[in-house]
């Protein structure tokens, strides 16, 4: 097995999070794509681990923390870490070692970058990014927002921990229509496919509803709500988790439009 840095012929693969047998990351749009050049810029890193026969089984990707959806100086930031675990398509690498050997490929290329530390996230449930997993490689709480934690590794002595920018308002609902509000940063394609789903949704449902897109690619915009991805009808968030189905947003809009 080996690390590499993403190179362009893995672009595509890499913007499909290595799932190319999906219909449902297909439906997600080029959102994570237009993301990856925007973020470029801004120190976005991302690796792959390739098994002996050179085939892909997992990726990481981790920026400077002032451009992530946490506070912190002089960290990075792991967005996501992700060994393919599916049985279609490339098929299951994980538990091989390739979790393991990207998270230290990361560290070590944030130290010579000159960063005090990583941070990571995770959730407190037995699946996704566990929490759970990033303490047994070394990490601790640094902070916690309900089942999201926020965990990091030091490297140096005066690092400081990062902290969970926390919501700071939600959309307002606007009288005599239904408002579907999505923010959107572009770097998780679950929250690309809620976008996708609602916005045709929306067209679909005729003038009383409006849809209303909230790009937190912008700082200066994720910071005024302290919202990076979110759908909110009304108002009223859908839930985290897995990606809300075409259907059932279609659904709760109309409930909605009923009420008016
Ligand atoms: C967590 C994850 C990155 C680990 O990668 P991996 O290649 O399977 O793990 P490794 O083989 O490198 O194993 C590293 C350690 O983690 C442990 N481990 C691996 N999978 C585990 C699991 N599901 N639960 C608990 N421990 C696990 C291994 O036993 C090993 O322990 P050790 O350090 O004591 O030897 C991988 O399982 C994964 O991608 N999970 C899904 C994460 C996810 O949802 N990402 C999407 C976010 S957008």
């Amino acid at each position: 097995m080996k690390i590499i840095d993403l190179s362009s012929e893995y672009e595509t693969l890499y913007f499909q999070c290595l799932e190319d047998w999906s219909e449902e990351i297909r439906e997600a749009g080029d959102h994570r794509a237009r993301w990856y050049e925007k973020y470029r810029s801004r120190g976005l890193r991302a690796k792959l681990a390739l098994d002996d026969s050179g085939t892909v089984g997992g990726m990481i990707q981790y920026l400077p923390i002032e451009h992530a959806f946490a506070a912190g100086r002089n960290l990075y930031m792991i967005l996501c870490i992700w060994v393919h675990g599916y049985k279609q398509g490339r098929g299951n690498f994980q538990k091989q070692g390739m979790g393991k050997a990207l998270l230290s490929a990361a560290e070590a290329d944030a130290k010579e970058r000159g960063a005090k530390g990583m941070a990571a996230w995770g959730i407190l449930l037995p699946f996704w990014m566990k929490a759970s997993w990033f303490k047994k490689q070394g990490y601790s709480k640094a902070d916690r927002d309900s089942i999201r934690v926020l965990l990091w590794k030091k490297f140096t002595e005066d690092a400081t921990p990062p902290s969970w920018i926390r919501r700071k308002k939600v959309p307002a609902p606007c009288p005599g229509t239904v408002t579907v509000t999505c923010f959107k940063n572009g770097w998780c394609p679950v929250q690309n496919l809620a976008f996708e789903r609602a916005q045709k949704a929306c067209a679909e449902l005729g003038d009383a509803v409006i849809f209303r897109e909230v790009d937190t690619s912008d700082r200066e915009t994720f910071l005024e709500w302290g919202i990076a991805d979110g759908l909110f009808i009304n108002g009223k968030e859908m839930g985290i988790g897995p990606p809300p189905s075409y259907q059932k947003i279609k659904k709760q809009i109309m409930k909605q439009l009923k009420k008016l």
